[in-house]
């Protein structure tokens, strides 16, 4: 099954709802910036990638929406429609990435005053970065599985895969791409409280495709790993700071510390929109706190004692010396630091 996370259908945005995977599975329709930035809160879309395209796209329904009206009118809901949107969720990078590109094609349209060839400009320019996001992860796809052995338990976190961009993803892709180059790979995934996006989302992505997946609650990878199970790690991740540190799925720096325990090689897959390099470490990175109802229970029922304190930041930061390597469009970083990281940013497709 190809799953399509977003898709434009002839005048809106339908993304799948990802809070109800995998019992139901349904697209919501976005018909403004507003529905797509409430998408984005709400985590019916979620993901680096995907909430990047997705805001793109949520920019060029706002344009299409006023194209009709006044060039004053024009410009101030595109305003405010980058501002609601630039401020849907705050750690992953590439929403900001896809709304910069989308403003610097508004910006650099001459003729401002034709609001139909800009609001078709921005939907042409959504729907380019929604087909290249595919392209860069088969690419780092197949860049990555090279890396793993032919025989492998590969333990993942969170969802990184086709549900977390356009379609195939970051560390997923690498997963996907190793099997389509004949590797027996077993995907383990961990559960991830609190959103479960590895018990939904991971674990529904391997089913689908028939690829070996054993689900694990986030508190067992230790053992697994000190007995010898698991060989090699893939992660996604939400931004990488200009040294190297990466900020991911809360449980990530957990599992990156086991691994160096159990020298076990810990790979983060992401496309260079992940990179920030205006963030000179991890420590500069805004990690997202949400409510305490995520913590308490699931879906509406809670099991914690009434009236308890929670904490819930959404993403933790993994230290770049933990990482045995980025894994890019561009090609492997190995042992990323500032200095790779600039080069990265400025080399050319290999
Ligand atoms: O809170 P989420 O589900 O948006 O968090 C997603 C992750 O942490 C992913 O690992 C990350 O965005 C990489 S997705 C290719």
């Amino acid at each position: 099954m190809k799953i399509e996370t977003l898709k434009w259908v002839g005048n809106h945005l339908e993304v799948i709802d990802q809070r109800i995977l995998p019992s139901t599975f349904t697209y919501i329709s976005c018909w403004c910036a507003l529905d797509v930035a409430n998408a984005i809160k709400n985590m019916i879309i979620r993901g680096a990638p995907a909430i990047g395209i997705a805001a793109a796209y949520g920019i060029a329904l706002e344009a299409l929406r006023y194209e009709n009206s006044t060039p004053s009118t024009f410009v101030a809901k595109l305003k405010i429609a980058f501002l609601v949107l630039g401020s849907s969720r705050p750690t992953a990078v590439n929403l900001s990435w896809a709304l910069n590109r989308m403003e610097l094609r508004w910006r650099g349209l001459s003729d401002n005053n034709n609001m139909k060839k800009i609001a078709s400009e921005l939907l042409s320019l959504a729907q380019e970065l929604a087909a290249s996001d595919v392209h860069i992860n088969q690419r780092m796809g197949q860049i990555g599985a090279k890396l793993l052995p032919n025989v492998a338990n590969v333990l993942t976190h969170c969802n990184a895969g086709a549900l977390a961009t356009v379609g195939y993803g970051t560390a997923l892709g690498v997963l996907r791409s190793a099997v389509e180059m004949g590797k027996q790979i077993s995907v383990v995934a961990d559960e991830t409280r609190p959103f479960l996006q590895g018990a939904r989302l991971t674990a529904w992505e391997m089913v689908q495709e028939g690829i070996p997946c054993t689900l694990i609650t986030d508190n067992m990878s230790g053992h697994l790993m000190s007995k010898g199970e698991i060989d090699a790690v893939v992660v996604g991740a939400d931004r990488v700071a200009a040294n190297g540190d990466v900020a991911n799925k809360i449980g990530t720096y957990m599992v990156a510390v086991l691994s160096r325990r159990h020298k076990i090689p810990f790979y983060v897959a992401c496309p260079l929109s992940t990179i920030d390099l205006s963030m000179p470490t991890g420590d500069d990175i805004p990690i997202e706190e949400r409510g305490g109802d995520e913590v308490r229970g699931f879906g509406g029922s809670s099991w914690a004692a009434e009236g308890v304190r929670t904490r819930n930041p959404s993403f933790d930061i993994t230290p770049a010396e933990l990482v045995t390597a980025l894994i890019t469009e561009n090609g492997v970083v190995l042992e990323p630091d500032e200095e790779k990281l600039k080069g990265l940013m400025t080399s050319e497709f290999h």
